[in-house]
C-alpha cells in the first residue's frame, strides 16, 4: 500500500481486495460487538471545504471505534479559509495527527497535502475522486454479488468524481464496466486513458445500452458541489438519463442498485426505484464506516511499515 489513499489509480487490486476483507472484518466485529483499539491514542484531522453527513460522520465514528480521536476543521473556520498554504497546513497537522482527512475541490491540492504532510492522507472527496465512497460500494457489490470479477457495472449519468472512481475501481477488480453520459459530460481524460487499457469498458450515450445485463446499476447528482449554479442547465441535459423502473428492465432481473447519497428522487432516479433499492442504498452507506476503518488501521495503525 502506498502512505496515502488520494484516488484508485494509485492503488492494485490486491490492495483493494486488502482493504475490502479489512472492512468485511471490521463489520463483522461491529456486528459482534468486538472491540479493537487499533488506533488507540492516535488522532485523525478532517479538513472539509464543502459539506458532508456521511464521510464526516463515518470518519469521526470510526477513529472513537478504533479507540482513536477525530477534530473536524471546517475550512471556513480554519487558517486554510483565509489563505494559509495547504504545505504549510500539512507540515502542522502531521506534526499533531496521525492522519488526514481531506474534502476539497481539486485534487491537486489534496495531491499537494500529501506531498509534504508525513503523516498518511486520504481522499474525502474532490471534483475528480471519491475513492472511500467507491470502496464501500464495492465492498457492497461483493457483499451482495459474492464476487466482483466478471459482474457488470452500469453507470449512468455525470461523468463526475463519482464516475472516475467508479471505472477505476470497477475495472481493476475485473467488473465489466460500462458507463452512459451525455455528450460534454463524459469522465475525467486520465480515467478514459487508463479505461481504454482495459478490456470490459464501454462509454455511450446511450443509457439503454450501457444497462443492458448488468447485475448493478449506479447513479449519482447531475450538479455536484460547486455546480450549484449549473443546476438548470443540467437537468435539460441529462433528460432521458434517469434510473426509473422501465430503464431497470433492461438490466438483469436480479439487478441491485446503487446510488453514494444525497440522492434527488425525480431527477437522476425515480423515487419508486429508490424506495425498491433503498436497503442495498443504505448498506453502502453503511458500509463506508466499516470500509474506512479498514483504510485508517491500515495506513496509520502500528501495523504500518514505516
Ligand atoms: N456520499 C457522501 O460522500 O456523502 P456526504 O457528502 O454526506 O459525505
Ligand atoms: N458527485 C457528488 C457526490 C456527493 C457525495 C458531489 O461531488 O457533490
Amino acid at each position: 500500500m502506498e502512505k496515502d489513499l488520494l484516488k484508485l489509480l494509485d492503488l492494485s487490486e490486491a490492495d483493494i481486495h486488502k482493504i475490502l476483507n479489512m472492512g468485511d472484518q471490521m463489520k463483522f466485529n461491529q456486528r459482534h460487538k468486538l472491540i479493537h483499539n487499533y488506533l488507540a491514542g492516535k488522532t485523525l484531522a478532517m479538513i472539509f471545504e464543502k459539506n458532508s453527513t456521511r464521510t464526516r460522520v463515518s470518519f469521526e465514528t470510526g477513529m472513537f471505534q478504533l479507540g482513536g480521536h477525530a477534530i473536524y476543521l471546517s475550512g471556513k473556520d480554519s487558517q486554510i479559509g483565509r489563505g494559509e498554504p495547504i504545505e504549510d497546513t500539512a507540515r502542522v497537522l502531521a506534526r499533531y495527527c496521525d492522519g488526514i482527512v481531506i474534502r476539497t475541490y481539486g485534487q491537486s491540492e489534496v495531491e499537494e497535502l500529501a506531498k509534504y504532510s508525513s503523516v498518511p492522507v486520504i481522499n474525502g472527496l474532490t471534483d475528480f475522486a471519491h475513492p472511500c465512497q467507491v470502496l464501500a460500494d464495492l465492498m457492497t457489490i461483493r457483499e451482495k454479488k459474492t464476487r466482483l470479477e466478471g459482474v457488470k457495472l452500469a453507470y449512468i449519468g455525470d461523468g463526475n468524481n463519482m464516475a472516475n472512481s467508479l471505472i477505476v475501481g470497477g475495472l481493476k477488480c475485473g467488473m465489466e464496466v460500462a458507463v452512459a453520459t451525455p455528450k460534454g459530460y463524459e469522465p475525467d481524460e486520465s480515467v478514459l486513458s487508463f479505461a481504454k487499457t482495459q478490456k470490459d469498458f464501454a462509454l455511450t450515450d446511450d443509457p439503454a445500452e450501457a444497462v443492458k445485463y448488468a447485475e448493478v446499476v449506479i447513479t449519482d447528482v447531475w450538479a455536484s458541489m460547486g455546480q450549484e449554479e449549473e443546476a438548470a442547465k443540467r437537468r435539460e441535459a441529462f433528460k432521458g438519463y434517469q434510473i426509473d423502473k422501465k430503464l431497470l428492465g433492461l438490466a438483469m432481473p436480479n439487478v441491485m442498485v446503487q446510488h453514494c447519497l444525497p440522492a434527488h428522487r425525480g431527477e437522476e432516479i425515480a423515487a419508486d426505484v429508490f424506495d425498491a433499492h433503498a436497503e442495498e442504498i443504505f448498506e453502502e452507506a453503511e458500509n463506508r464506516l466499516h470500509v474506512q476503518k479498514a483504510v485508517m488501521y491500515l495506513l496509520m495503525g502500528d501495523n504500518v511499515r514505516k
